[in-house]
């Protein structure tokens, strides 16, 4: 894709997240139609379908001949069904990431965008409208916030773990061996740093990254469209984005290990006792 060809992506990407984000203040606070996806605490409204409609919507229309997976499925085209991840060029979008925040009223939902060609990210979209920042990145071109160049502050980057401020989520998983698992590292690893925070959007966290916000996130079970986009944003503020084990991430592998340098993504990768296996996404 020539440069030229990303840039009318990208603005065509911003747009649609400024009005995506929109839709969902205009949906706050309201009462929400709450549906259970794959648990309990997976978790869909109405604002998720309807976002990704239109974002669909637009982005078929806009770019024909390109590929769309979406969290909720709806693929635009009126079908539904999901398209697997090609070396085509691919918009992957979450409608909103943070579901279950954004049931809550708590502020840390985004819209997240991203586009992959040859199977890697090549633009990524991030707009949070409740903390209001709208964090971009191309490839090879770093990555804003409301239109600020942002880069991994080097005090975050010269971090080590005993002196880092960890990020993880619990996550969603349905059993008990896996929730074991997630305890058992969050156990094994915080108490040798500064601390664990939870944010409930594996998006933002990413983006948060990337600004100096913490210094290392790991997270199992999340989805491609969770990471994508953001994980872009880190890789170009300075950041590394790792599987879980260390080494080059999988986007589809349901792993991720993202920290602010890479001494510090091997330290994390090494105090971890559980990597846990997923069925990939497609
Ligand atoms: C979720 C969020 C959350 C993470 C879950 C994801 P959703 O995305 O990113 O931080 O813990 O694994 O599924 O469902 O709100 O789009
Ligand atoms: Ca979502």
């Amino acid at each position: 894709m020539n440069t030229e060809t990303l840039l009318v992506c990208e603005r065509v990407a911003i747009e649609l997240a400024i009005a995506a984000g929109r839709m969902m203040s205009d949906a706050a606070g309201k009462r929400k139609e709450v549906r259970e996806k794959e648990s309990a605490i997976d978790l869909v409204t109405e604002t998720d379908i309807a976002v990704e409609r239109y974002l669909f919507g637009e982005l078929r229309r806009q770019f024909p001949a390109h590929r769309f997976i979406g969290e909720e499925g709806t693929n635009g085209d009126g079908g539904g069904g999901q398209q697997s991840l090609t070396a085509e060029p691919t918009w992957i979008v979450d409608p909103i990431d943070g579901t279950t925040n954004f049931v809550h009223n708590f502020p840390f939902t985004c819209v997240s965008i991203g586009l992959t060609v040859g199977k890697e990210p090549v633009l990524g979209v991030v707009y949070c409208p409740f903390i209001d920042k709208l964090y971009t990145a191309r490839k090879g071109m770093g990555a804003t916030c409301n239109g600020r160049p942002i880069r991994v502050p080097p005090l975050s980057a010269s971090r080590r773990l005993a002196d880092a401020l960890l990020i993880t989520e619990l996550g969603s998983h349905k059993d008990l061996d896996k929730q074991q698992a997630v305890l058992r590292n969050i156990e094994a690893i915080g108490w040798r740093s500064h601390g664990v925070r939870s944010f409930g959007s594996t998006a933002i966290q990413l983006c948060y990254l990337a600004e100096g916000y913490g210094d290392a996130f790991w997270h199992f079970g999340m989805h491609v469209w969770d990471i994508v986009a953001a994980g872009l944003v880190l890789i170009e503020a300075g950041g590394v984005v790792w599987d879980t084990r260390g080494g080059p991430i999988n986007w589809l592998n349901r792993r991720v290990l993202a920290a602010t340098s890479e001494q510090l993504a091997r330290e994390v990768s090494a105090a971890l006792t559980d990597h846990l296996e997923y069925e990939p996404d497609k």
